[in-house]
């Protein structure tokens, strides 16, 4: 009988030869051969060495359909002509000057008219300083440490993101900032309004991804971010909402699909228009804390915040991104979604999908999924199947996160969407022999 794991990365090697031999360069001169943990996986990731629209080609020349798009940043797509335009029409004027520059303000302006909680806005560098800042403005103005952040979300990789429940799992994160963090449930008000009741004195914000992606997608019960806004209005503590992801799933982000509005609001990755983004806003009495002209302001610098390269492809970007090309790519979210599920059906296994918009997580489990802690039970029981799965998807052309993210870019046609359903199906069938050994309850 074909040793099905082996066989997945023998095919891989056998693909990959250029792509193993830089690695081994790239490992004398940084930890792992790279600078992001979440692009890693075994044996060695594929070097991507061009995109164009929806298609990646690796330095050996393999091609692929991309649905990562490097972390749902890239929503229209690798080099689309529009971005590049705007990119380069700023270059020739020089890139960043210490002056304001004026290519942000119209962003500014179109964030400021399409977020509802967006009265005013500051540009940043990444999602982590998004998320950083608006703590930051949150402890400043309420003149409280504590943040309440929920089990297993993920907000970038500054410190109070960083840090987990268990000191023994991420190290490096000092114990002062360890009692300043409450950890809740996600979609568990009583677990939030628990720290509320007994430490609303402490308690400066709850951040929140409103739909966790890289916490795997659970998806908010009805009400719950309405609760969420109704629990920090009772005890006077300020609601952030990460938007960093869900930002793409409406003009207005997720807050304007849940009709809930926070008080501050991170954003980042689609506004960058694929170079390194990030952007804070709220509520204008919050963010004047920040007018330098205030004797009592809060520093914020960053030598390329608000670049014009980044602005201009940024602006370009999010004036693409209409509620028509939204609407189109969540429901192209919503055929693969439905795909994977019918594929998880017809091989017989125990997987399925959570997914909103044009963002789609595979599970290996059945059962509800209403938190990261069933995310990642669920993970558990799966031994390797996601890796095998991402795998073999990779050896036919599909590229996704390892940890079975996907999500759709406005370049996709719906023979693409189909596409990859067909590939995933196949995929599927493939490992089943192995699904029996790794966990036979996984099979139907
Ligand atoms: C919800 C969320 N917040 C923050 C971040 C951090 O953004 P960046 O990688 O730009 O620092 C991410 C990145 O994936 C994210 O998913």
């Amino acid at each position: 009988m074909t040793n099905i794991p082996q066989a997945i990365i023998d095919h891989y090697l056998e693909r990959t030869p250029r792509s193993q031999a830089l690695t081994t360069r790239a490992r004398r001169v940084m930890p792992g051969g790279d600078t992001r943990t979440g692009t890693f996986y075994a044996p060695y990731p594929a070097y991507m060495v061009q995109g164009s629209g929806s298609t990646l080609t690796d330095l050996d020349g393999n091609q692929y359909l991309d649905l990562l798009n490097n972390f749902t940043s890239l929503v229209h797509g690798h080099a689309h002509p529009d971005l590049l335009r705007a990119a380069m029409g700023q270059l020739p004027n020089g890139t960043a000057y210490a002056s304001p520059m004026a290519p942000q303000i119209e962003l500014a302006e179109l964030l400021c008219e399409r977020v509802p909680s967006v009265d005013m806005v500051r540009f940043c560098n990444s999602g982590t300083e998004a998320t950083m800042l608006s703590v930051r403005a949150a402890r400043a103005f309420t003149g409280r440490s504590g943040i309440i952040k929920m089990h297993g979300a993920y907000h970038g990789s500054h410190d109070l993101a960083a840090a987990t429940a268990d000191p023994e799992a991420d190290r490096g994160i000092p114990d002062g900032l360890r009692q300043n963090i409450y950890f809740a449930t996600f979609n568990d008000l009583d677990s939030i309004e628990t720290h509320l009741r007994a430490n609303a004195d402490k308690i400066a914000a709850i951040l929140v991804e409103p739909v966790p992606n890289a916490g795997g997608l659970p998806i908010p019960k009805e009400s719950y971010l309405q609760g969420l806004r109704a629990l920090a209005d009772r005890y006077d503590v300020l609601l952030i909402f990460d938007e960093v992801i869900t930002l793409r799933l409406s003009e207005g982000g997720y807050q304007k699909i849940a009709g809930v509005t926070p008080d501050l609001t991170a954003m980042g990755k689609i506004i960058g228009g694929g170079f390194a983004v990030g952007a804070f806003g709220g509520k204008r009495e919050i963010m004047q804390q920040f007018d330098p002209r205030n004797k009592e302001h809060i520093t914020h610098s960053g030598t390329f915040n608000g670049h014009s390269v980044t602005m201009a492809a940024g602006l370009a970007s999010v004036k693409n991104l209409d509620q028509a090309a939204i609407d189109r790519i969540n429901t192209f979210g919503q055929i693969l979604a439905k795909g994977f599920d019918d594929a998880f059906a017809e091989a017989g296994i125990a997987g399925q999908t959570t997914s909103v918009g044009s963002l789609v997580q595979v599970h290996w489990q059945k059962g509800e999924i209403g938190n990261m802690q069933d995310v990642a039970r669920g993970f558990k029981n799966a031994g390797d199947l996601p890796y095998l799965m991402h795998l073999e998807l990779m050896n036919r052309g599909v590229f996704a996160a390892a940890r079975g993210e996907f999500n759709i870019s406005t370049v996709l046609t719906e023979a693409d969407v189909n596409r990859a359903i067909n590939v995933f199906n196949d995929a599927l069938h493939y490992l089943k022999p192995h699904v029996a050994e790794v966990n036979a309850k996984l099979l139907l």
